[in-house]
């Protein structure tokens, strides 16, 4: 009966040894590489956003997208049409059928809501500017003209400084605004190319 009472405890300390050292240090640093068995992808060869790189000359890995991309949406519940932004970046782009009906709702629009302080051309120097109302903007700066129409679509629904808000503007007529805003822009600063041979010819 000893006898195996004496097995029975070396084989159950060597047992309760071996599940320690197996189970019992888990938790702990180490310096040392893991063994790897299977990777999961953690190392893939990809690009990840807002990191530089020098394959691209001008030195990022962000592309953007060419010019008249029209992004329709992002996220289902943060659609481009509603916020003006690409992910969280503004985005460019009328998500709505640019024609000549949408121009001339947007040149409505304009004249109806905001002509009184940017003026008919869009110059800033709407009816206003006459009564100590100052400091709109005019579009025809190089800043608004590079400005991306969602941002224009964002400052339409939400001000900007002195601006107040105008989302009671309908979300479309907000975007046939921003698409007039490009007409008026193109109307002050037309490259000759797009100018009746005619009027180029007169040097006017
Ligand atoms: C009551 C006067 C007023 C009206 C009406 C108005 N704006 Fe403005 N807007 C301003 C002023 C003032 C600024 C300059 C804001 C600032 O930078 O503080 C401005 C700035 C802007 C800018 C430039 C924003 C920027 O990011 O710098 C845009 C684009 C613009 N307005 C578009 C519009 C459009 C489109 C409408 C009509 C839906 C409109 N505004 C109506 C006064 C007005």
């Amino acid at each position: 009966m000893r006898g195996f009472i004496r097995i029975f405890l070396a084989i159950f300390g060597a047992l309760v040894l071996a599940v320690v050292a197996i189970a019992g240090f888990r938790g702990d640093y180490t310096q040392r590489t893991p063994i790897e068995i299977f990777p999961d992808m953690d190392r893939q060869p990809k690009y990840k956003s807002q990191t530089p790189s020098s394959f691209f000359t001008e030195g990022r890995v962000d592309r953007i997208p060419p010019y008249g991309t029209v992004p329709f949406h992002v996220a289902t519940d943060q659609p481009y049409r509603l916020t003006g932004k690409m992910a969280n970046m503004w985005g460019t782009g009328i998500p709505v059928t640019v024609d000549q009906k949408l121009l001339a709702r947007g040149q409505e629009r304009y004249q109806i809501n905001c002509q009184v302080c940017h003026g008919t051309t869009g110059a800033g120097n709407g009816i206003t500017s006459q009564y100590g109302l100052v400091g709109a903007a005019s579009y025809h700066q190089d800043k608004y003209r590079e400005m991306a129409d969602g941002e224009i679509f964002n400052t339409i629904t939400h001000g900007k400084g002195q601006m107040g808000p105008y989302h009671h503007i309908e979300v479309n007529d907000r975007w046939a605004i921003v698409a007039y805003i490009r007409a008026l822009q193109l109307a002050q600063n037309a490259p000759a190319s797009l100018l009746p041979a005619e009027v180029v010819k007169a040097g006017k």
